[in-house]
């Protein structure tokens, strides 16, 4: 199930934190990767999250030659509002009905924090599924991992965890039989891109822990050579112990390229820079990443 590869794929960033140096692409606190997958049998565009708002992802994609309607599937790596919030903005410019959109079954869940004022941060405003659903998505909600197409898998959840990574540096809370309590981001979820030569590990957020899902994609695929890791690390708010046995642990398992951005941190990418030099390349909204 998990052996099919791709012949190639090219991700275009359509929205990051950062724009790039003298670009006229939008930036804004989220994420949003376009995966093109071309494999023997097929070519697939999948949407990875949606930022907070669709209009700079929409203006970014217009500056790359990118047509929404051209996008197959939809994949949110979890509920957080600036990965999930562009979502119905964007299935209007689709224009399609049942776009598959994969997530965990847990992305309606009740999330807030309450540091330095409640506030919900999960699928918010307008997000309902009643609503995406008459937009035209159609949810395929699971907790396994699985095939989106040949050579692009779903990790699934991430069951587990890394020791040093069980523990959030944010205070995350959900509401469960009346009762608050803390939420530990089970819906994480990443893809893992396959290659003839190896695997390409895609991440929203990491909240599951990178090493704990870059362990899993090994799993899934038996595929070890890694390629490359993409996304955001959220090492933002971690203590500099964390950071440095989440570098330990990626030098041990070989990952060969980091592209990194989002929430992971000025320190940490300044960390991740030392050990990868060259290999390591900063993500902003218009970048573009081939694997041939
Ligand atoms: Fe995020
Ligand atoms: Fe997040």
């Amino acid at each position: 199930m998990y052996t099919s590869s791709a012949k190639k794929a090219k991700i275009y960033t359509l929205l990051e934190d950062y724009a790039g140096y003298e670009t006229s692409f939008y930036a804004q606190h989220g994420l949003s990767l376009l995966i093109e997958v071309e494999s023997e049998k097929t070519k697939k565009r999948i949407l990875f999250d949606v930022g907070q708002s669709a209009e700079p992802i929409l203006h970014n994609m217009k500056l790359l030659g990118l047509d929404p309607k051209t996008i197959d599937m939809i994949f949110l790596s979890h509920c957080h509002y600036d990965h999930t919030q562009g979502l119905l903005g964007i299935l209007k410019k689709i224009e399609k009905n049942n776009v598959p959109i994969i997530a965990h079954p847990t992305i309606f869940r009740s999330h807030v924090v309450f540091d330095p004022y409640l506030r919900p941060i999960g699928m918010i405003e307008g997000n309902t599924r009643e609503e995406i659903e008459k937009y035209g998505g159609k949810f395929f909600l699971t907790k396994t991992p699985f095939p989106l197409v040949n050579g692009l898998f779903s990790t699934g959840e991430i069951e587990m965890r890394e020791d040093f990574e069980k523990e959030t540096e944010i205070e995350l809370y959900t509401i469960e039989e009346l009762e608050i309590r803390r939420d530990k981001m089970i819906d994480d979820m990443s893809l893992i891109l396959k290659l003839d030569n190896g695997i390409v590990v895609i991440s929203g957020c990491s909240h599951a822990g990178i090493v704990s899902i870059t362990k899993k994609a090994v799993e899934i695929t038996g595929e070890s050579n890694i390629k490359a890791i993409i996304g955001g690390f959220h090492l933002i708010d971690a203590r500099k112990e964390r950071i440095d046995e989440t570098i330990k642990k990626l030098s041990e398992m070989n990952v060969e390229k980091i592209y990194t951005g989002h929430c992971t941190g000025f320190l940490a990418e300044c960390e991740f820079k030392k050990i990868w030099k060259d290999n390591f390349e900063k993500l902003h909204s218009g970048k573009i990443i081939e694997f041939l």
